[in-house]
């Protein structure tokens, strides 16, 4: 059934919101609705969009794929929205995009994910792989060693992530000892057998695209093992601040991540909008890449809005390639060409305040290649030193 009534041009702007509050990625999509709050708060608070204020619908989709193409419907059917923010796991998107697609609604997905995806009723503010697998796979490549093993959670993301990181492995002469996948509900005793595996095969680095509540038993089994973080370290592009806080910096400390933003980058945006977030949902609420996409794509969206004086997808569609703001990571622009972000790639290691150091950062915002057309590691990895650098100091 297609909505009839797209002329809603008065009243609160209704945008659907689908985070789990329970499941295996729980704990990184609540950093995502508590920023999605923040923002309307931020936007209303401020006098709203053209007067008329933000009201979200938010619905727990409990991290299961179904449930997120099943709520979608029901929010732009029932609830009326045209507009939905939410999914972190790929398989979720995936689910929720056809529904999206056959209303005309607009997606805006706030997840770094594996990339060879595009629809013009999506906007991408996590990171593509140019901004995630290959600048990590510069970095380690450089610093460790190629001979890699590869442990991920059983779906899309991991999938096709260790296959752009496998490539960029092979295309080097190096070697990928191990590749295992996990189910989302795997145990300790599962990660116990992949940490003893590893150790016993040596690898110069793990690349693991594990998500959820595996992230933190993967990393105590690393620990549990023997395996030492400073020789041998995981590097992840989902491992974030909210999984170190539920690990325990004990556990993550010496672990690598590739990211466009972390709680630690040291700019007045950012110091402000975490003081307001803390402020908000309590001091010890975990930031992170997550969190600050859900959090600026709110404010790209509320300005999208007020230059088209409606909240109707197509007219939206029109005015959102282009759009800039100033992210707690710096400056953030919608490509005009892929519908994905130009964003600021970092290379993190976790320090033992829980806190990811910078080791690394692009020199200028990067636009995103969802396709991986180019092949080429960033040469700023190679420059990049294994010590703390403080955010915005050039070498
Ligand atoms: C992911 O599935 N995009 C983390």
């Amino acid at each position: 059934m297609i909505r009839q009534d797209t002329d809603c041009t008065s009243g609160p702007i209704k945008i659907g919101v689908l985070y789990s509050s329970s499941g295996a990625t729980a704990a990184a999509e609540r950093t995502q609705l508590q920023a999605t709050l923040l923002a309307a708060e931020e936007i209303n608070r401020a006098g709203g969009v053209l007067g008329r204020e933000i009201e979200l619908v938010c619905l727990d989709p409990q991290c299961e794929p179904r449930r997120y193409a099943d709520l979608a419907e029901q929010l732009i059917l029932e609830h009326r929205v045209r507009i939905v923010v939410g999914c972190y796991m790929s398989s979720t998107r995936k689910a929720v995009i056809p529904t999206i697609e056959r209303h005309n609604a607009l997606l805006f997905y706030a997840t770094p994910y594996e990339g060879f995806e595009y629809s013009r009723n999506v906007i991408y503010t996590g990171a593509a792989p140019n901004q995630n697998t290959l600048p990590l796979a510069g970095f380690m490549l450089t610093h460790y060693g190629s001979r890699v093993c590869m442990v991920g959670s059983d779906y899309v993301c991991p999938y096709e992530s260790n296959r752009v990181m496998s490539d960029l492995i092979l295309e080097r002469g190096g070697e990928k000892v191990d590749e295992t996948y996990l189910p989302l509900d795997a145990r300790w005793e599962n990660y116990l057998d992949v940490a003893k595996r590893i150790r016993q095969l040596s690898p110069d680095f793990i690349f693991s695209t594990v998500v959820g509540e595996g992230i933190s038993l993967l990393y105590r089994a690393f620990q549990y093992v023997g395996l030492d973080p400073y020789r041998t370290p995981i590097a992840s592009h989902t491992t974030s601040e909210a999984e170190v806080a539920l690990m325990g910096s004990d556990v993550a400390e010496g672990h690598i991540t590739s990211a466009a933003y972390f709680q630690s980058i040291e700019t007045e945006a950012n110091r402000a909008a975490l003081a307001r977030y803390q402020a908000r949902f309590g001091d010890d609420s975990p930031a992170n890449m997550c969190w600050e996409a859900a959090y600026f794509q709110m404010h790209l969206l509320a300005d999208a809005i007020r230059r088209v004086r409606t909240d109707d997808p197509t007219l939206l569609q029109r005015v959102l390639p282009g759009l800039e703001f100033d992210a707690p990571q710096g400056r953030v622009r919608i490509d005009e060409h892929n519908n994905h972000t130009y964003l600021h790639p970092l290379i993190g290691r976790v320090n033992g305040a829980g806190q990811f150091d910078i080791i690394g950062r692009a020199p200028e915002r990067v636009k995103a290649d969802p396709y991986v057309v180019s092949h080429t590691t960033p040469r700023w990895t190679a420059q990049a030193v294994a010590h703390s650098v403080p955010y915005g100091v050039q070498r």
